[in-house]
């Protein structure tokens, strides 16, 4: 049930045909479907005019000059390019953008089909679908909070988020541009956009300003008022026992911080770093990916070569070796951000895993084993008490805006974990087996 709901419509595509999407699309979903009223479009995201009423609730009227409620001027400051100060005109200007299929190649798709405001910013599937039904090789990572991120995408290849906005236009399997130029025309005749350019930079349309502006956008987009965060500012009521108990487990027996780190002074849970965590290792041979790419980015090294096979080609799995070219990066991807994972499933750069369950069952059992593996990840042995306490903790991280979802999120994904954990591996995580194990002695060795 649960996965039926998350990919309605948009995976039924490609095997059960139009009839049944048209009919998804059209709300046609199951009574216990939440999500059955939000009219939906034909790649199955909200109605633009559906998304712009959810986000006019969450984002009442604010100057954007200044910083997010708060937010330290200084410390916001810093993450604000210098070349393109937070005005009116740009964040209006973005925010349009940001919602125009004009800029996709089939006038199908925008940036807000795979960051649906009403799914958490992101789609809420594995992988993501673009035009022509493409469907990529990565999860889309939500874009709430994304400009305190230092590095972009899951492998880090885009230095910032001006230059981020640029890429998914032209990119192959999301909105296909063939280059700058010919996305830049779909727009040109737009009265209003040669306006808003203008007045947004005082000169003419261009690519480099389109991205400024959706950047801009973007950058109003800081949701970080969670119930943890009251928490750590001292309202020590403001989550429950379980979750606290969750809290102590992440900083000690689990872990986690040692890579999400989260404190007042680094409240968003990640080291900016690249780990290879093991999470589609058994699938891969690495050698075979990492010769593959080495050809094809001597052939064309440009940075659009590169994202197209990052995101369209297995050799996606590679992660942060892509961008490097070194060993020790293979299968290595960005630790993301943690705030709002609640409404932001499923997860992982591939989005393998449904539930934040599924998360803990990975991490307890140390990840798929594979000769990249970061030294930090062994089995925990945690308890199932121990994973709920773990899991209820993830949960207090959602902003309250989104505190609805949150719940109804939680509550899903506790009832698609009682019906199936796909990767819990107790033996593992309890050292009963160890990981290697199985590849030294399969089980079913073939007899000569
Ligand atoms: C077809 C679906 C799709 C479309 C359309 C799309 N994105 Fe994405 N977006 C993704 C996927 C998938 C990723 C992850 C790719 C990767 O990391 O290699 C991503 C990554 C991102 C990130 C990086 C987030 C992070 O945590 O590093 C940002 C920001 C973003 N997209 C914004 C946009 C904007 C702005 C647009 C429109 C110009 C857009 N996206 C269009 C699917 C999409
Ligand atoms: C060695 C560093 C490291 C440790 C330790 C670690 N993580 Fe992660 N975490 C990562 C990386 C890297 C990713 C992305 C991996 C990928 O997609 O291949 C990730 C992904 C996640 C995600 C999915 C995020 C999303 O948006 O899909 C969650 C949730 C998460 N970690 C929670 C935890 C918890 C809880 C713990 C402790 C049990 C933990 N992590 C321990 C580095 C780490």
């Amino acid at each position: 049930m649960y996965r039926m709901r998350t990919r309605r419509g948009r995976l039924a595509l490609g095997a059960v045909g139009c009839a049944v999407l048209a009919a998804l699309a059209l709300g046609a979903a199951t009574p216990d479907d939440p999500g059955a009223d939000v009219p939906r479009d034909a790649l199955g995201a909200a109605t633009p005019e559906h998304q712009e009423q959810a986000l006019a609730k969450l984002l009442p009227e604010a100057d954007v000059t200044k910083p997010p409620a708060a937010f330290d001027p200084v410390i916001w400051a810093a993450f604000i390019p210098e070349d393109n100060a937070m005005t009116p005109e740009r964040v209006a200007l973005g925010h349009k953008l940001y919602f125009d299929k004009r800029l996709s190649k089939d006038g199908t798709v925008s940036c807000a089909t795979c960051h649906d405001v009403t799914r958490g910013f992101t789609d809420q599937l594995p992988t993501s679908l673009g035009i022509k039904d493409q469907l990529g090789k990565r999860n889309a990572p939500t874009t709430l909070n994304v400009a305190l991120l230092q590095v972009l995408f899951w492998d880090g290849r885009s230095p910032t988020l001006d230059h981020q906005a640029m890429m998914p236009i032209l990119n192959p399997v999301e909105m296909g541009m063939p280059d700058e130029d010919t996305a830049m025309k779909a727009i040109a005749d737009d009265a209003e956009y040669q306006e808003a350019f203008k007045k947004a930079f005082g000169r003419e349309m261009n690519y480099e300003d389109l991205g400024r502006a959706i950047g801009a956008f973007e950058r109003t987009l800081v949701f970080m008022d969670s119930p943890f965060r009251r928490f750590l500012d001292g309202d020590d009521g403001a989550i429950s026992a379980e979750a606290k108990a969750g809290w102590e487990l992440y900083n000690g027996k689990a872990r986690c911080a040692a890579c999400h780190p989260m404190n007042p002074s680094n409240p968003l849970g990640t080291d900016n770093r690249f780990h290879n965590v093991g999470v589609s290792a058994r699938h891969q041979n690495f050698e075979d990916l990492a010769s593959e790419a080495m050809k094809l980015l001597k052939e064309d090294p440009s940075e659009q070569k590169l994202d197209e096979l990052a995101v369209g080609t297995d050799l996606s799995e590679l992660g942060r070796f892509m961008v490097t070219h070194k060993r020790v990066d293979i299968g290595s991807f960005r630790t993301p951000l943690i705030l709002n994972i609640g409404i932001t499933q499923p997860y992982m750069h591939d989005g393998s895993l449904p539930t934040l369950w599924d998360v803990m069952d990975h991490y307890n059992k140390g990840g798929e084993a594979n000769l990249f593996l970061d030294g930090g990840i062994e089995p925990l042995n945690l308890s199932e008490e121990e994973i709920d306490q773990l899991v209820a903790f993830l949960f207090t991280l959602t902003d309250d805006r989104f505190a609805e979802e949150n719940q109804r999120q939680m509550d899903e994904q506790k009832a698609a974990a009682q019906e199936k954990r796909a990767i819990r591996d107790d033996a593992i995580a309890g050292r009963k087996t160890l990981s290697f194990e199985p590849r030294v002695m399969p089980a079913e060795k073939p007899e000569k």
